[in-house]
């Protein structure tokens, strides 16, 4: 027989009350008034009428052996030794324990205790402030006991939680849900206690700190009573056992649990192991109270007092159990400051290194999306529609293109009780935690990544997301998952649970309005780092004041699509842009496209639209290290926060800059001048070339473009001889573009090269002489504005040599095709055997920032230093020369001189074959590197250039996500110009693109 099941001491209060008198020094003399306390299986008394001090003696059950008795004496003094805890505890008064004969005449032990005088926790108002005082005690009790060991405490009690087993027995006291609730429990604490007991710091506990076992003041706890249940056991025992009476007493669990347990871990510090314990540990005391109230019943069957009790503990379990035990440690372990999913930064940092496939047979940044809001100012809700009708409104709104639906969106749109908060009533799971995406019904989907069936459910509830599949997704020994909701029924017969699905799999098809929930047909796609307990379904909506757990539950799915950021955040629409340009900006400044593209952002070598739409950037060369290059940017602003000013100051940076820069040229140019555009570059290559030669004249090639102020707009006949253009200067002499197929003498003439130099000789020969001397020659290597024209061999050379005769400087315009662009060389100039007296830079000298230079002989420099100071304000900055730098760097680092070179090659390469194909529209691909021009003709008719279909294939190819231009004198040449990090296969798909355009021509 136990203390359970033995009758309490049977006393006369009268005649115990003597007995104390007789037996306790301390009251003798003294009036003392006896009242009755609660207990279960003891008699204890309240002794008052000693001075205003409270006792309480305690008259055990005849059961109870001393030596626990003891250990109880023993455990109140240990506690008691610390200053912080003291006053919680009770003083021990007796210096022995008597016994006293009942009157059945069983002995019972009577121990004096000091009387701690408040509110039993259960029947005070308790304040957010009385649970973090609980939490704190709690958990200086835990330290305090850690260095207490008696081997009394080590026993089996069937009020310990950590072993609920024997409970098995019982449960034929329950019926229907009742039963399901505690087998379902008994089951967790096999899974989430038992089997974890091993990791569970155990020490001596209080046992009991149930809601009567604690003292509350000013909402404050000022005692800790009965240590009748003390046992050795896990330390977070006495934090399970006090929650499964505390919270009985909230609506809010979350503040509950953030003062309570948020608390107690800030003065003891629980571990992963004792947090996934936690709740089973709670429920489990939950299940114990009901078994005992259950037998208890079975015992009295008519004590109705026993069922109202139970009431409480029900109402919790069943509230608990809507808490997803997975969720709840996610809670906890937030409230613990750890990551709410273990190693989540490392496991997301991992996830994100992967390559994805697409969802769709399509690329989702290849085509034209929008934002589909259901948020409160969502026009789509504006007159609260159903479903149906938000179907066609939504189809309406997006016409042919993709829509997108937020995540982390609060939505309007989920009402049903199913949405009320777990963890706290008053609040609701209605922020979104996939993306959406608006496709047509039908519409295959693929895995993005290896992976196996997890789930395959049709979730066929209204709202719900109809027929899910939920992957797997292993990544080295991290399980990943990925949920398709809203499908058709298709999956559910072709996809089998535990089925090993490819990168790229058919997974599933969009679900129609009957099938998928009753929603407009989209995918909805959701990416989780743990299943939680989930085994048909997961949810899509989260609490948003509990988001930042949900985060790491179900990260961000566009890791996965790659939808660029700023399609998500931009606020101003193109029409507006448009609109308000029209109005500051000058007129002449031309837009690209008939239809203007409203770039929000790019990166490497893409470029990405209002509609989130990428686009393969082939022409712009200023981006020459890859748009928005994070070492350049780094390298600006770290020396814009430390130092820029103008070159009358001395820094290091200019000189550690030109040293490299200079490095690239043949050994006599090596002296340089900071300016910031190429225009710039040319002007000041222009003047130390007249003040070198004292000479006026200056010779261009046909079609050159060197910049826009007054003396290169002189110098470019790109710009004089079109429209609004004056003509040509007198000091200002041409040179006819060596054309190889449309010039005046071509590959067909016999030494056709020869005659563009004789006829050149002639023109030198008749224009310059002593009275009337030439300055300089400009020149390009590759003929940009004249077509990409490549100089052919020996040109050059000779035109060189026939300048220098004449005293004059040859100027090599490298703004273009400078950096490495050309491949096999530095400088497009090295392809020709000659060394320039002058060099000008600029454009991808700073990948976007105006940077540019000149770069001369020391004869020539010395020669400008005429006592006339050169200053500019920004050229050679130290920002500027901290930029160049890191383009440099990037250069270097990538090998991109080198890809230009392999990645031009398979250009050309490719280009020709295709030209090959089609002989009939391109008559020639020209030029050198990543600096190429396609050449297109009418049918087959080198004379006859076709701008038209130049035109045509430039906007043709940017539906399909190419950027492209068009230049030369006829408007016929396709420009190409990448930044140097294109690849290969950005080759592959922009020649698979032309191909087909030229297959579709080919075809009208
Ligand atoms: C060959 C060449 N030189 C000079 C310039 C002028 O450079 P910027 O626009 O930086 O003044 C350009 C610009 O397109 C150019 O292509």
């Amino acid at each position: 027989m136990s203390v359970f099941d033995e009758q309490p001491p049977i006393i006369n209060v009268s005649a115990f009350s003597h007995w104390l008198i007789k037996n306790y020094s301390f009251f003798k003399s003294k009036n003392i008034k006896l009242s009755r306390l609660n207990s279960e299986r003891d008699v204890n008394l309240l002794i008052k009428g000693v001075g205003k001090k409270q006792y309480v003696v305690k008259i055990s059950n005849p059961k109870e052996s001393l030596a626990q008795l003891e250990y109880q004496d023993l455990l109140i003094n240990h506690l008691r030794l610390n200053i912080k805890l003291r006053k919680i505890y009770p003083k021990i008064l007796h210096k022995k324990i008597l016994f006293y004969i009942d009157r059945n005449k069983r002995r019972c032990a009577v121990r004096v205790l000091t009387y701690i005088d408040g509110n039993m926790y259960a029947k005070s108002k308790n304040s957010d402030h009385t649970e973090k005082s609980l939490g704190k005690l709690l958990a200086l009790q835990s330290n305090q006991l850690k260095s207490f060991i008696k081997n009394q405490a080590i026993r089996k009690f069937e009020w310990d939680p950590s072993d609920i087993r024997w409970t098995k027995k019982f449960i034929n006291l329950f019926k229907g849900v009742n039963k399901n609730i505690i087998i379902k429990t008994i089951n967790e604490h096999e899974k989430f206690v038992f089997k974890n007991i091993k990791n569970l710091k155990h020490a001596v506990t209080h046992g009991d700190p149930n809601d009567y076992n604690i003292v509350v003041k000013k909402e404050k706890i000022i005692g800790f009573i009965d240590f009748g249940d003390s046992i050795y056991a896990p330390v977070i025992n006495d934090l399970a056992i006090s929650l499964s009476y505390a919270l009985m007493g909230t609506k809010n669990f979350y503040k509950s649990l953030k003062n309570i347990v948020g608390t107690y871990n800030e003065f003891y510090k629980l571990s992963d192991q004792d947090i996934y314990s936690l709740l089973g540990l709670i429920k489990s005391r939950l299940v114990i109270t009901l078994v005992m109230a259950a037998k208890q019943r079975k015992k009295y069957p008519d004590n109705k007092y026993l069922s109202i009790s139970e009431k409480n503990a029900w109402d919790l379990i069943y509230r608990l159990h809507k808490v997803d035990p997975y969720f709840f440690i996610a809670v906890i372990r937030d409230i613990c400051n750890l990551e709410p999913i273990s190693n989540f930064s490392k496991k997301l940092q991992l996830f994100k290194s992967q390559q994805f496939g697409n969802l769709f047979d399509f690329e989702l940044n290849n085509v034209n999306k929008k934002i589909v809001n259901f948020n409160k100012s969502s026009f789509l809700l504006k007159t609260n529609p159903s479903n149906k009708k938000l179907d066609n409104l939504v189809g309406k709104f997006l016409k042919k293109d993709i829509g997108i639906g937020l995540y982390k969106e609060k939505r309007k749109v989920y009402k049903s009780n199913h949405y009320i908060s777990s963890l706290n009533p008053f609040k609701r799971r209605d922020v979104h935690l996939g993306i959406d995406i608006f496709v047509e019904e039908n519409t295959p989907i693929k895995s993005p990544l290896n992976g196996k069936v997890s789930i395959l459910h049709n979730n066929n509830f209204k709202y719900d997301y109809g027929p899910t599949v939920i992957l797997e997704h292993k990544i080295k020994n991290h399980k990943f998952f990925t949920l398709y909701g809203h499908l058709s029924k298709k999956c559910l017969k072709k996809l089998k649970v535990g089925q090993m699905i490819k990168k790229g799999q058919w997974i599933g098809e969009i679900g129609n309005y009957k099938v998928n929930g009753n929603w407009s047909p989209h995918l909805h796609f959701q990416i989780m780092t743990s299943l939680m307990n989930e085994v048909d379904n997961f949810p899509g909506v989260g609490e948003e004041y509990l988001l930042h757990i949900w985060e790491q539950i179900s990260p961000d799915p566009n890791i996965i699509l790659q939808i660029p950021e700023s399609f998500f955040t931009n606020k101003v629409k193109k029409e507006k842009i448009l609109l308000k340009r029209k109005k500051n900006i000058a007129r002449n400044l031309s837009i690209s496209y008939s239809e203007p593209l409203h770039m929000l952002e790019a990166k490497g070598q893409f470029f990405y639209d209002e509609q989130g739409r990428k686009y393969l950037d082939c022409v712009n060369n200023i981006s020459h290290v890859g748009h928005s290059n994070k070492l350049v940017h780094d390298a600006l602003v770290s020396q814009n926060l430390k130092l820029n000013t103008n070159t009358r100051y001395l820094y290091n940076i200019i000189n550690e800059y030109s040293d490299r820069l200079l490095k690239t040229f043949p050994k006599q140019l090596n002296k340089i001048f900071f300016v910031c555009t190429g225009s710039e570059a040319n002007d000041l290559a222009l003047r130390i070339a007249k003040n070198y030669t004292k000479a006026q004249n200056v010779l261009v090639m046909d079609n050159a473009y060197h910049g826009h102020t007054n003396s290169l707009i002189d110098l470019s006949p790109y710009k004089f001889n079109s429209k609004g253009g004056e003509g040509k200067k007198d000091y200002v002499h041409v040179l006819r573009m060596p054309d190889e197929i449309r010039g005046k003498w071509t590959k067909q003439n016999n030494k056709w090269i020869n005659k563009y130099i004789d006829e050149a000789k002639e023109i030198i020969n008749k224009n310059f002489n002593k009275k009337n001397s030439l300055s300089g020659f400009f020149f390009e290597s590759i003929l940009g504005c004249g077509g990409q024209i490549e100089l052919p061999k020996g040109y050059l050379k000779n035109i060189v040599k026939l300048v220098r005769q004449k005293n004059a400087l040859c100027i090599a315009d490298e703004v273009q095709t400078g950096f490495g662009r050309v491949g096999s060389n530095f400088w497009a100039f090295e392809e020709h055997e000659i060394v320039p007296d002058i060099v000008t830079l600029g454009k991808p000298m700073g990948n976007g920032h105006p940077i540019a230079a000149v770069v001369t002989t020391k004869k020539i420099a010395d020669t400008f230093n005429n006592g006339m100071e050169y200053f500019n304000s920004f050229g050679g900055n130290p920002v500027s020369c901290a930029v160049g730098n890191a383009v440099l760097d990037v250069m270097e680092k990538d090998n991109l001189q080198k890809n230009s070179k392999i990645v031009g090659d398979h250009f050309l390469k490719n280009l020709r074959n295709i030209q090959k194909k089609f002989p009939n529209y391109i008559s020639k691909i020209s030029g050198k590197g990543l600096f190429i021009g396609i050449d297109l003709i009418i049918n087959g008719n080198f004379l006859l250039p076709n701008p038209k279909l130049a035109t045509k294939l430039i906007n043709s190819l940017r539906l399909k996500g190419i950027l492209l231009s068009t230049d030369g004198p006829y408007n016929n040449v396709i420009k190409i110009k990448p930044p140097l990090v294109f690849n290969k296969d950005n080759v592959n798909f922009v020649c698979s693109e032309i191909y087909k355009f030229l297959i579709n021509e080919d075809k009208k």
